[in-house]
């Protein structure tokens, strides 16, 4: 991989490792999935242990350093200006129905600002990295967004609310508006996947409410790196912290979110 610093380096072991425990229980699960016993139990545990191997790497790695992780939550480091930011598993409910469509997502905040971000797809074998400054790359190339600038030709994605989830009714408006004027929307259910996706210039861009800072924040610098925009929804930068995205070109921010603003 080109230009691999350190950090990146790190981060890239730390998701090879665990997710070679998660690619054998996706193995197993595909079998149980046609069984009679079924997949509920197995998958209860993937998420936990691949965040225990996650953790116990880069607190070998990187002493000190502090966490805030989907299933552990946070831990605190002696060294607080650094954190790492951790999905082990973004897309369970993929996983757990057997599509293999899922990543790990791992990112480095220092002193408040992302610097680096790695999104591991185990069963492609698709590694995105990017470090701020430092340009977006997946595997070994470098990564640029697509150059659309008709939206009635690009590819949208996007994460819908589901059971136990509000705003079903403002998701199904945008939904509406957008599928009016773009090429298509897909909604394959890993907001960092959809991330990497943008990045990598597959879509044109994405847009969901409600992420958390593990779903997004190493996909947003990929985004960036890869010389697109992310903003929330009301244009601002603060993302994680509203968990509203809106990652695009930049020739397709302004019209995408004039769609969205008139669906809302
Ligand atoms: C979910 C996925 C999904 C998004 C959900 C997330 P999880 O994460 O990223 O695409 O729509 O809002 O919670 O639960 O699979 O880690
Ligand atoms: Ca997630
Ligand atoms: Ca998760």
């Amino acid at each position: 991989m080109a230009l691999q610093s350190p950090n990146i380096t790190v981060m890239v072991a730390a998701a090879r490792k665990a997710s070679r425990k998660l690619k054998r229980d996706f193995g197993e699960l595909e079998n149980l999935q046609v069984s009679k016993k079924g997949p509920a139990d197995f998958v209860t545990t993937a998420d936990l242990t691949a965040e225990k191997k996650i953790y116990e790497e880069l607190s070998h790695a990187r002493p000190g350093y502090g966490f805030l992780m989907e299933e552990k939550g946070v831990v605190e480091g002696t060294d607080p200006s650094h954190r790492w930011i951790i999905d082990p598993l973004d897309g369970t409910t993929n996983f757990m129905h057997a599509i293999p469509h899922f990543a790990i997502s791992i990112a480095l905040e220092r002193q408040g600002t992302i610097v680096a971000g790695v999104i591991y797809n185990p069963i492609t074998d698709e590694m995105y990295t990017a470090e701020r400054g430092g340009g977006a790359y997946l595997n070994d190339k470098r990564m640029r967004v697509s150059a659309r600038r008709d939206l009635t030709q690009s590819v949208i994605g996007t994460g819908l609310p589901f059971f136990g989830m509000p705003n079903h009714e403002r998701e199904l408006t945008e939904l509406k508006a957008v599928m009016a004027k773009t090429a298509g929307v897909r909604r394959f259910g890993a907001a960092s996947l959809d991330l990497a996706y943008v990045a990598a210039g597959r879509f044109d861009g994405f847009w969901e409410h409600e992420l958390k800072p593990w779903d997004i924040a190493a996909g947003v610098l990929l985004v960036k790196e890869a010389g697109g925009f992310v903003t929330d929804h009301a244009g601002r930068e603060e993302v994680l912290k509203t968990g509203d995205v809106l990652a695009t070109n930049e020739g397709l921010h302004q019209p995408l979110r004039q769609i969205l603003k008139d669906a809302g």
